[in-house]
């Protein structure tokens, strides 16, 4: 599996494409899938796997369940009644909604596990991003919004991992991104000849993501390259914009033009229906942040 070619580019940097056998090698540090969401997994692409039998494993993780009802009954969902209980959460929302969530909870976890390199603006910058490409993929009717919204929680997941892999090279990183000087991006292409969105799409695939995934991670800063799952790419890349155009996370630019990006051009999203995105967003934002997610 890993010796497939990787979703990767290197189109922004001269540095030649970077191999995914000495990416494995030079970022050992890569965080296992918990085993319950493997066997979730097992049965959500299982097509006699039942709800049932999803309920009773997600039941026997107390933390697991907790979180699952957190996000529910988060404002994305804008559900009328509050959700007390995983089964019933798995019945209103259906599997595939639920297996979304069950993803989300375990990309949550590598953030409160690295508790490093501003974990809390990072968390708050990839909940944004998740709930903008959510957000986005309904107003260009992109078949899956939920997919899109476990993307937009783990554009960034690389970043913590190169922290624990490079703490201090990644720590003078952080520095210059934080002073202006340059982005995440372009500095880890410097310094490592790979970025974080590469070592992202290197654990979707380590964690047996769906192909997509992966590729939207491995492509968010270069959306338009994207070879096969462009559509996915752009909303995550534009979602991303978004909240550094709102200054949420730890790079900030209220000046950016987000309409002007090739991801906008190529969803056909005008300024305006920009800002109304950006508007729902803030507020489901403030809704969720309330809950404590
Ligand atoms: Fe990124
Ligand atoms: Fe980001």
């Amino acid at each position: 599996m890993l010796n497939e070619k990787p979703y990767m580019d290197s189109t922004h940097t001269s540095q030649p494409n970077p191999n995914i056998n000495d990416l494995v090698s030079k970022v050992k540090d890569l965080p296992p899938l918990p085993n319950i969401v493997s066997r979730a997994m097992e049965i959500a692409h299982d097509p006699n796997g039942s709800v049932r039998e999803l309920q009773i494993l997600i039941a026997k993780d107390q933390a697991l369940s907790a979180k699952i009802l957190r996000i529910v009954n988060s404002a994305m969902y804008a559900l009328r009644r509050e959700v007390s209980t995983v089964s019933h959460a798995v019945s209103v929302l259906g599997i595939d909604t639920v297996f979304s969530v069950i993803m989300a909870a375990s990309v949550e976890n590598v953030f409160q596990s690295a508790k490093s390199l501003g974990t809390k603006l990072l968390s708050e910058h990839s909940w944004g991003t998740a709930i903008a490409a959510r957000a986005i993929s309904k107003r260009v009717q992109y078949e899956k919004p939920e997919e899109a919204l476990v993307c937009g929680l783990m554009h960034d997941i690389g970043k913590p991992i190169l922290m624990q892999n490079y703490r201090d090279r990644y720590n003078e990183i952080a520095n210059d991104v934080y002073r202006g000087m340059t982005s995440f991006h372009q500095s880890e292409l410097m310094a490592f000849g790979f970025s974080h969105a590469h070592v992202g799409a290197l654990l979707a695939r380590k964690w047996n993501f769906p192909p997509q995934l992966a590729e939207a991670v491995g492509y968010h800063h270069n959306p338009i390259t994207a070879p096969r799952f462009r559509k996915l790419a752009c909303i995550v890349s534009l979602a991303n914009s978004l909240m550094i155009s709102m200054e949420i996370g730890f790079q900030k630019d209220k000046n950016l033009k987000v309409s002007e990006l090739p991801a906008a051009e190529e969803l056909k999203l005008s300024k305006p229906a920009l800002d109304t995105i950006a508007n729902e967003t803030k507020s489901a934002i403030e809704a969720t942040s309330k809950m404590g997610n």
